[in-house]
């Protein structure tokens, strides 16, 4: 299934087009599966209703564990780098990884989880979350990971849109040199979720935390009260595998919901190609399982293919801005895939903490979360790559479930801040405002999708109508990404970013309207409006105008209260970068916020503001703009 020469990708590109079924059906037969399907593929995009590998029975841990233990048992499946370089790194082998998901499925069957129900995942980035990951896909229970930097405002939310029966936590989490109280952030959120029975707790900072009679248990205990055998359930190749709620431009985040059979083949199958990753190699995704990234590039891709992943706890820059480097050269990382946000953060520390780092493993670069600008690309190039390693610049979406455009190293020639062909299977298209199709070459659009992949997402949970009007209504037939984006002459793909609401800070997916929500509800901010603006390492910065007449001593302090608020309701990364306080805001005589001149005045291009005339106020305008004069 993987792919050596350009002709071959345009032999199977051509195929997947005009053979979907078929082309798909045999990159399934590089699986495991229980039964085979009667169906490849039946769909529609009007409700929409889709469905892959139709009839077919596995499970995705017999994929990601099982299967390898007679070739590969002794081969490191997971090497965990400690947030303190001074901490013994762990390796876990398939034989013990399949060991310990076993048993750790053991603890939750103990504690009443079964097949279908839905458990909340929040913990470090240990290896002990993989385990949980991998122990719900062994029993069948449907995992909702939730990323360690949200508050328990918005855990509660996502617990309760699920009705989640348990909840896998930790004590806290090391983040650099920050400790996070994970176990009291649930607390707070189990206040309101009334659907969760258990509590299981993994020791890892040792912090003092409450343990709630009868719900609380501790994970070191309870894997004493089981053995290790477990026989993985019997899934639905349409069952459900997991839920991953993520922003859109509405308030509310959507559970986006992945299958078993789908996910895993394409996951897999982009794993295989992308990274052109070859039996024995080091792969190093950097991001948080928290993310789609994670769930696929971490766990399941890699893992399916018998890859040696390493989880990494901390960050990029700690202790030092040379701990990526040092992690490579421990480790002998040969795949490096990373964020744009990372690269710049790291560029801006100059060549010294490179100096001396040995990075001849690397063979492959991966790029992911956000477009990546040419001096970043060109810099990860030369200074990483040093000139020899292939950069990946992937394009892709939680709600695709795996990488859709993207270089396949090795055979794709690459182009700076593009990401250039679509991967066999994938068939994109750029429409104008009304839908129409734009074709032909060096032409930019709104970029959709006209025909299904075994990745995609199948509905948005509980509100099916959401995930319908969402992705699938815009334009009529199509899957919507909400990325605007340029196709050159050479038929290449540049994504230019969200044309909808939707902000993308330091690759971290941020509505607009969460954030205003959260802001609104400060005491005393009357209405408030939040555009972003570029920003030099995070991409995108947040800045928000807000009306707030009652402010409570100075301007400064009454900023840090809304920050806190913002804080509190969804989490500290989407936090404002900027706050300015307005008298009003402009807006058109039916009473619509004119988001577009807010945005050029927060790029600080007030040149040329555009058509101005439908404004209710045009003076406030000119107000804002002299406000933004005294912020910096
Ligand atoms: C949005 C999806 C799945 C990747 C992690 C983020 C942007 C993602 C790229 C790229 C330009 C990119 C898009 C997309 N994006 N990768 N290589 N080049 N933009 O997943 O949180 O679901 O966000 O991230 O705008 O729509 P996500």
């Amino acid at each position: 299934m993987q792919i050596t020469s350009f002709k071959q990708y345009e032999e199977d590109f051509k195929k997947s087009v005009e053979n979907p079924e078929q082309f798909w059906g045999e990159v399934a037969q590089n699986f495991q599966w229980r039964k085979p399907w009667f169906k490849v593929l039946s769909w529609n995009f009007e409700e929409p209703n889709i469905k892959w590998f139709e009839g077919a029975k596995l499970n995705i841990t017999e994929n990601c564990l099982d299967r390898h233990l007679e070739k590969r048992g002794d081969q490191p499946a997971i090497i965990w780098e400690p947030n303190n370089p001074e901490e013994e790194s762990v390796t876990l082998t398939y034989k013990m990884l399949h060991e310990r998901v076993c048993r750790f499925a053991n603890v939750l069957k103990r504690n009443g989880a079964k097949k279908g129900d839905r458990i909340c995942i929040y913990m470090p980035m240990v290896p002990e979350l993989a385990i949980a990951v991998l122990a719900c896909a062994r029993i069948g229970a449907v995992h909702s990971v939730i990323f360690g930097g949200f508050s328990a405002k918005s855990i509660a939310d996502r617990i309760n849109d699920s009705q989640c029966k348990v909840v896998i936590t930790a004590d806290g989490a090391y983040r650099g040199s920050k400790q996070i109280p994970l176990k009291d952030v649930i607390d707070d959120a189990l206040i309101g979720c009334p659907t969760v029975e258990k509590c299981i707790v993994l020791t890892h900072v040792r912090t003092p935390v409450s343990m709630l009679k009868g719900r609380d248990v501790w994970w070191e205990d309870e894997v004493k009260h089981v053995n290790d055998i477990c026989e993985a359930e019997e899934m639905d190749a349409e069952d459900m595998l997991f839920i991953l709620y993520t922003s859109g431009s509405t308030g509310k985040p959507k559970g986006v919901v992945h299958t078993c059979g789908g996910y895993m083949v394409y996951a897999g199958y982009t794993f295989a190609n992308v990274f052109n990753y070859q039996p024995g190699e080091v792969y190093f995704c950097t991001a948080d399982i928290g993310w789609i990234t994670g769930h696929s590039y971490i766990v399941y891709g890699p893992l399916s293919q018998g890859a040696t992943s390493v989880l990494f706890e901390g960050i990029p820059t700690y202790p030092t801005p040379s701990r990526f480097w040092d992690i490579v050269e421990k480790h002998q990382v040969n795949t490096l895939y990373t964020a744009p946000t990372a690269i710049r953060s790291l560029m801006s520390y100059g060549d010294e903490p490179l100096a001396e780092k040995d990075l001849s493993s690397i063979r492959v670069l991966g790029s992911v979360g956000e477009p990546i600008n040419e001096e970043a690309w060109h810099w990860f190039d030369e200074k990483i790559g040093k000139g020899k390693a292939p950069i990946v610049d992937t394009w892709w979406q939680t709600e695709t479930g795996g990488i859709m455009i993207s270089p396949i190293a090795t055979v794709t020639p690459t182009k700076p801040s593009f990401a250039t062909l679509p991967l066999p299977g994938i068939q994109p298209i750029l429409v104008d405002e009304n839908g129409q199709e734009i074709v032909g070459n060096d032409v930019m659009g709104n970029l959709c999708i006209k025909f299904p992949w075994p990745g995609m997402l199948r509905t948005t949970y509980g509100d099916h109508e959401r995930c319908k009007q969402t992705y699938f209504s815009t334009y009529p037939n199509l899957y919507f990404t909400g990325d605007g984006c340029l196709r050159d002459q050479d038929g290449y793909y540049r994504i230019t970013g969200r044309v909808d609401d939707v902000l993308n800070v330091s690759g971290h997916r941020i509505g607009t309207a969460e954030v205003e929500n959260a802001i609104n509800m400060h005491a005393g901010v009357v209405e408030s409006a939040v555009v972003g603006y570029p920003h030099d390492v995070k991409g995108q910065g947040i800045y928000a105008f807000v009306i707030n007449p009652e402010m409570h001593g100075e301007a400064e302090l009454t900023k840090k209260d809304i920050l806190q608020t913002v804080t509190r309701v969804i989490g500290a990364i989407a936090k404002p970068d900027k706050i300015l306080f307005v008298s009003g805001l402009p807006k058109t005589r039916s009473g619509k916020i004119m988001r577009r001149i807010l945005r050029k005045i927060a790029e600080g291009d007030t040149s040329n503001l555009g058509d101005t005339s439908t404004l209710l106020d045009p003076a406030i305008v000119d107000e804002i703009i002299e406000a933004t004069k005294a912020l910096k």
